[in-house]
């Protein structure tokens, strides 16, 4: 058996000019078709957080998958971060450009008592701008983000510049 980083990549697919021209697609669906790959994946992020979180929020949409799987395998809650519009109870919100556009993302207002330590947890991170807004929605809220996680980092997006002093953690690399 190969390793998980060998896994991951033989379970993506690129798809060319989307959703714009010019932007190479990271297709996660193949990954999560395949319960083995996707049951590893979700293993290897729980092993090293276990015990250290109260907490996973995920990011509308791919981040749900992941962290919510992650969520019950470590036996705590989940919190979702949305886009505008989405939450049905009171929100606080903040704006952000990403790789191919901009976008505001909220939070139930009474989602943290205060000080609970959380994962943040999505399926790529790209330019980091999702990250970074998702973190001080956070922190604004009164939760400590002890990290982040995703299980494919795009590099050449430098998005790890923008949660620098944070512990950020990406299985596949594609430079
Ligand atoms: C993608 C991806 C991350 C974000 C990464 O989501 O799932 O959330 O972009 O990009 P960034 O690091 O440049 O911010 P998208 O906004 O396409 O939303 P979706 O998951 O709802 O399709
Ligand atoms: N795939 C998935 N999500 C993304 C990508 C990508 O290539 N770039 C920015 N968000």
């Amino acid at each position: 058996p190969g390793t998980l980083v060998e896994l991951l990549e033989s379970r993506l697919r690129d798809i060319p000019d989307f959703p714009s021209p010019g932007v190479v697609f990271k297709d996660v669906t193949p990954l999560l078709a395949d319960g083995e790959a996707f049951g590893a994946v979700v293993a290897d992020m729980a092993d090293r957080r276990r015990g250290t979180i109260d907490l996973v929020v995920g990011i509308e949409a791919r981040g749900f998958i992941f962290g919510a799987a992650l969520a019950q395998q470590l036996g705590i809650g989940f919190v979702p971060v949305r886009k505008a519009g989405k939450l049905p109870g009171r929100t606080r919100g903040v704006s952000y450009d990403l790789e191919y556009g901009s976008a505001t993302i909220e939070i139930h207002e009474d989602s943290f008592i205060g000080g609970e330590r959380v994962l943040v947890v999505d399926d790529v991170l790209a330019t980091g701008g999702t990250a970074e807004a998702a973190c001080r929605l956070l922190e604004d809220g009164g939760a400590e983000v002890v990290a982040f996680e995703a299980p494919i980092e795009l590099e050449f997006l430098h998005g790890r510049d923008r949660l620098q002093g944070r512990d950020v953690h990406t299985t596949l690399v594609v430079r």
